[in-house]
């Protein structure tokens, strides 16, 4: 820790910038060319050796891409605080009134947001509803949802697996997991577009804003129904298992509006991740088709191709810090009331925690070191989850559809170096005989 840096603005004038990456320009981040191309990659390794941490002032935010500078950050929960890091950056249209209850326009008490001891608190009586056992009990019903997207197209030999697979997969899962009809699918994919677009862009038109808002308001009164109906009668869902936890240290169980912080917090957070986590094994795998062969040909190498995508490729590019205090990463001093970018897809190519980091490997030992889920205290509480939506999505496709082939060149990414996924992915194959 550093008593130097006295304010943001101060310590920023002098601070260190590394000139080439621009978050804000989106051939700096991705652009649908074959990842080996993609400029991203070696910028950053170039950022980790000559300027590991440095300060973004297109974004305000300083950005830490080495491996063990961003465990280190990870595990200091105090200096770097989660407390207002994911905050919507649009005001509230006058017109619209929050309801008491309604944890908009942050995410409430999702864990994403909390700090010890409370995180600690939250999250342990929400462990139970995550532990892989409980979560596998959902196995076959992942498998039928991945299944029925396959009949749609199979016949077809030709596809756009974004929309048509990678998309509707997790969005179904998620409403089934938390006792929604399937049908609330659609529903909660317009909810969480707009949420992600207010929270990403402060200059929307304000009739729009207006119209996305009230979208926000009606997804909230559909969740806090759908809690107190499970109140009065529990059934085999996360809602009920969230209703009922109750810690063995007499800790207070949830209350409504963390559960439905919570709620918000998972269609949010476990959506477009696993969406792109499915696209990008695609990629990955496709990128030199022996790999995808090989998995064909032994399908117990799928949890190896999960992880290692999540390394290479991960959905997470990185995510926010708060920092609480003047404080100092990696040999860099930044200053109290900043905003930190930590940039786990830079860290997963490290080759100080990884050997041969740009090589996509199969059969890496330490594959599972990666943070494409984050680590420690805020380690990706839906991670058993994402892992065998990922696996169950995988071992269909390639079962199913083992000729398949992508064009890797139609795959455009939006400008954003939070999470980007493939907007379109075309692939073909030949459909099986009849
Ligand atoms: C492949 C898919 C996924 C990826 C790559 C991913 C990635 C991450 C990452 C990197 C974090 C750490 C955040 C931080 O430290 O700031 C995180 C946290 C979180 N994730 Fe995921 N996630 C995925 C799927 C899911 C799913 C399916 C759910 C829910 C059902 C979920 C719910 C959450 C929540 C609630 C947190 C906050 C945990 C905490 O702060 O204690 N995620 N995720």
């Amino acid at each position: 820790m550093t008593t130097e840096a006295t304010s943001t603005t101060d310590a920023t004038a002098k601070c260190p910038v590394f000139a080439d990456f621009d978050p804000l320009v989106p051939h700096h981040l991705d652009t649908g060319r074959p990842i080996s191309e993609q400029l991203p990659w070696p910028l950053l390794a170039r950022a980790r050796r000559e300027q590991p941490v440095f300060y973004m002032p297109q974004i305000d935010m300083w950005c830490v891409t080495r491996y063990d500078d961003i465990r280190a950050m990870l595990r200091d929960t105090e200096t770097f605080s989660n407390a207002g890091a994911n905050e919507m950056r649009t005001e509230v249209p006058a017109e619209i009134t929050i309801p008491e209850g309604c944890p908009y326009p942050t995410i409430g008490d999702s864990v994403a947001n909390l700090d010890p001891p409370n995180h600690t608190r939250v999250r342990k009586l929400m462990q139970y509803a995550f532990t892989p056992k409980r979560v596998g009990e959902r196995s076959e019903q992942i498998r039928e949802i991945a299944n029925a997207c396959i009949d749609k197209f199979i016949d077809q030999g030709e596809v756009d697996l974004v929309p048509a697979y990678s998309n509707p997969i997790p969005i179904q899962v998620i409403a089934m997991v938390l006792g929604f009809p399937i049908e609330a699918a659609d529903r909660f994919r317009k909810w969480t577009d707009d949420f992600l677009e207010l929270l990403a862009n402060p200059g929307l038109p304000h009739d729009r804003a207006v119209e996305m808002w009230n979208g926000l308001l009606d997804s909230f009164e559909y969740i806090r129904n759908h809690v107190q109906s499970r109140r009065e009668s529990p059934e085999n869902d996360l809602i009920s298992d969230l209703l009922h936890a109750r810690s063995d240290d007499g800790a207070p169980s949830l209350s409504d509006f963390e559960i439905i912080s919570n709620t918000i917090s998972f269609v949010i957070a476990g959506t477009d991740t696993t969406a792109t986590q499915i696209s990008h094994m695609v990629i990955c795998l496709q990128e030199d088709r022996s790999r995808w062969e090989e998995v064909v040909a032994d399908p117990s190498l799928v949890p190896n191709a999960v992880e290692e995508t999540l390394r290479y490729l991960g959905p997470v590019r990185g995510l926010n810090r708060v920092v609480t205090c003047d404080a100092e990463l990696g040999g860099v001093k930044i200053p109290q009331g900043s905003r930190l970018f930590w940039m786990g897809a830079a860290a997963n190519r490290d080759e100080a925690a990884f050997e041969n980091a740009d090589q996509f490997d199969l059969h890496r030992k330490n594959m599972s070191h990666h943070i494409g889920f984050g680590a420690l205290k805020h380690f990706c509480i839906g991670a058993p989850l994402a892992r065998l939506e990922a696996q169950i999505a995988l071992e269909c496709l390639i079962e199913r559809l083992p000729s398949l082939q992508i064009d890797e060149q139609t795959a455009p990414y939006p400008p954003t170096c939070v999470m980007p996924g493939p907007l379109n992915l075309r692939a073909t194959w030949t459909p099986p005989a009849r």
